[in-house]
């Protein structure tokens, strides 16, 4: 058995960084008393750590790391242990150049920073293959040694000489000939046709942007160049520990936590043995409410559970505030527990932080900890970090629980990568991942699970999938959707989808016969709209707005469910509805408030009875998610609002924060949070 697979608790903890702190044994000794307190189980180690490992080229001192390995074992805890790539020594750059990344604009970088590697640099997978095995032979069969960490949040692309031959041997293998390639990127555009492979070169602002066959390439080249980087780390880790599982942390974008654009991890996942992300949303911000952010949270969250099916895990969160939000506002109290559960709750088995205790000096000597300056247990973080822990430990029993869905969202990293590279719509208002969230927002309200998934998921079990802005789409997922649509699924898409194929190129002769036949339509034009314009949609008797795209739709077979009101596709069909096989094909030709998507899912969920039959009278500010096993569920009840709010569920519970017995109205403090088990 699997140390991980023992594992009985859920995990808290973080990343701890004593690496920094060698020359101060007080603050030390004071961790393991405090994590102790703070019911901390599991400490990420040695994730920036290769100076400390490795000072000189040659030289290795792990008596520290064995020491603090050892007292985490004596205390009960459990270690992810990381290899260090994120960063490296100073003697690395300096003797061996190469590993120093090269910008897109070709500009060698100079030592610093962090995250910022040649993945292809001979010189640096052979360090670090020499540290990684250095670990493993010595770690592998450490009773601590829960999880391998692999490097730290790998991002970012090379554009030097090695990284050009390898992309060239991608393409090649790709393509085999120059012909195929030219025609699958559109060479003779701007005379761009290549007569030789060493003409082809990395996208660059003092080069090629334009061929967006290219761009696109080049994204996937780096994603699987990047993989290829994390295979080589994990060689000998995978050998001599094979049982001991391998992650390494994701990432989302942006304040408001859309999916990571800069690689692809609908294929990372596949090659993780579990995945775990770095979470931080901005929470108390002034663009939006608490629900609002809860709702994004959950999307994403749902998302890396989806893309392998299991539990997931946070490897980091903030116990307070981050340093780098535009402004880094602390979280208000009772925040941290709602918040550390809903990432339970959406399937993570674990909430970790960066970091345990704060920096001293440098960039992140502000960013939140467990332990903070004051080195004390007395202040409110710490408090509450420590109810987090109390909690997580009641709450155990969900460990390993799966979450029941019927819906399936999808999201595809080419196509977000396509239509963010387009030159047409509106560059504004394309916003793919954010219409992404405005989907999923109807059935967060309604507490209707979802998975956020990808063209390659298995589609079948689902009984609703939605497909917005499929502006990539290979006939192959046409094909899949006919088949899933045919046998009895339901299936929604939306304006700006069926443009181009996996290389980008545009289909001919009209909107893709495929789709065409599957959703009983030709999409004639897609209008698309100035910031200020506004439309409206009839349907079922109501009045939409409606903003940004207009599809111009000719009915082919399909049955209209709204038209427009204004200009001059006035009475036109605005959205459809169509009957294949089994199952029905709906498309949404125009962009809407939440208003139209809230309606049109909500009869969609009442007719496919897909509401949620343990929330009897929910409230939208209120999230209702479960961890489910085969015969029972535990029910998560947040509630993400600034005001005292009352729902009613089915069945009477027992609160397992509180042991208290709950009836079946139950009132909810502001950012009020219970675990229920019936
Ligand atoms: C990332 C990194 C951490 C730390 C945090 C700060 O997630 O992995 O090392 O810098 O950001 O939020
Ligand atoms: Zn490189």
């Amino acid at each position: 058995m699997r140390r991980y697979d023992l594992e009985t608790r859920l995990l808290h903890g973080g990343d701890y960084n004593p690496d920094q702190w060698l020359g101060y044994p007080e603050i030390l000794a004071k961790d393991l008393a405090l994590m102790e307190k703070a019911k901390a189980n599991t400490f990420s180690l040695g994730i920036f750590a290769w100076s400390t490992l490795e000072p000189e080229e040659g030289v290795f001192r792990f008596d520290w790391l064995d020491k603090i390995m050892a007292d985490i074992h004596e205390m009960g805890g459990n270690v992810i242990l990381a290899t260090p790539s994120g960063a490296r020594p100073a003697w690395l750059s300096q003797k061996y150049p190469e590993v120093l990344r090269t910008n897109e604009r070709r500009e060698k970088q100079l030592h610093g920073g962090r995250h910022n590697h040649c993945f292809s640099s001979p010189v640096y997978r052979k360090k670090v293959a020499i540290i990684n095995k250095k670990l493993v032979e010595r770690y592998g069969n450490h009773p601590a040694l829960l999880m391998w960490h692999i490097s730290n949040e790998y991002s970012g692309d090379c554009h030097c000489d090695y990284c050009q031959e390898n992309f060239r041997s991608w393409l090649k293998q790709k393509y085999t000939t120059l012909e195929a390639l030219n025609e699958a990127w559109w060479g003779p555009f701007w005379s761009h046709t290549y007569s030789d492979w060493s003409q082809v070169e990395s996208p660059s602002s003092l080069g090629e942007t334009m061929v967006h066959g290219l761009n696109l390439d080049w994204k996937r080249f780096v994603t699987d160049q990047t993989i290829d980087f994390y295979q080589h780390e994990i060689k000998d880790i995978r050998r001599v520990t094979p049982n001991i599982p391998i992650t390494t942390n994701f990432m989302a974008d942006t304040n408001d936590l859309i999916p990571f654009q800069s690689l692809d991890y609908g294929e990372f996942s596949k090659h993780v043995d579990i995945i775990s992300w770095d979470c931080y949303p901005a929470w108390h911000n002034d663009w939006g409410t608490t629900a609002d952010l809860a709702s994004k949270v959950g999307f994403i969250n749902d998302q890396y559970r989806s893309l392998k099916q299991q539990p997931f895990l946070i490897m980091e969160s903030t116990p307070s505030s981050v340093n780098w939000h535009d402004v880094n506002k602390a979280k208000r109290p009772g925040m941290h527990l709602l918040s550390s559960l809903q990432f339970i709750a959406h399937g993570s088995d674990s909430n970790l932080y960066f970091q345990w205790r704060k920096s001293r000096g440098s960039s992140e000597k502000f960013h939140g900890a467990v332990v903070d300056h004051d080195n004390s247990e007395e202040n409110r973080v710490f408090q509450e970090v420590t109810k987090v822990g109390h909690s997580l430990e009641k709450i155990k029993a969900v460990k390993g629980s799966y979450k029941k869905a019927k819906v399936g969202i999808i999201f595809d990293w080419a196509n977000n990568w396509a239509l963010e590279d387009a030159q047409g719509f509106s560059q504004q208002s394309k916003r793919y991942a954010q219409t992404l969230q405005e989907h999923y927002r109807s059935f967060w309200n309604a507490d209707i699970p979802v998975e956020v998934i990808t063209p390659e998921s298995d589609l079948g079990k689902y009984d609703l999938v939605i497909a917005p802005m499929l502006y990539l789409i290979e006939e192959e997922t046409m094909d899949k959707f006919t088949e899933y649509v045919t046998q009895g699924g339901r299936l929604v898409s939306t304006y700006v989808t069926g443009y181009v194929n996996e290389t980008d190129l545009t289909y001919l002769n009209g909107w893709p016969k495929k789709l065409q036949k599957l959703f009983g339509i030709a999409v004639k034009e897609t209008d698309t709209l100035y910031p200020k314009d506004r439309n409206q949609l009839n349907y079922q008797s109501k009045s939409y707005e409606v903003q940004d795209y207009c599809s111009i739709i000719e009915l082919k077979g399909a049955q209209s469910l709204g038209s427009y009101v204004q200009d001059f596709y006035a009475q036109q069909s605005a959205v459809t509805k169509h009957t294949v096989g089994a199952g029905t094909a709906y498309y949404i030709g125009a962009r809407t408030a939440q208003d139209f998507l809230t309606d049109f899912y909500t009869a969609l969920a009442q007719e496919l009875s897909l509401t949620n039959p343990w929330v009897v009278a929910g409230h939208p500010d209120v999230s209702v998610q479960s961890r489910d096993f085969e015969e029972e569920s535990y029910y998560f009840v947040m509630n993400f609002s600034e005001e005292i709010q009352i729902i009613e569920v089915a069945e009477e519970s027992t609160d397992l924060l509180t042991g208290e017995k709950i009836s079946k109205h139950i009132q909810l403090q502001p950012y009020g949070v219970k675990v229920l088990h019936p």
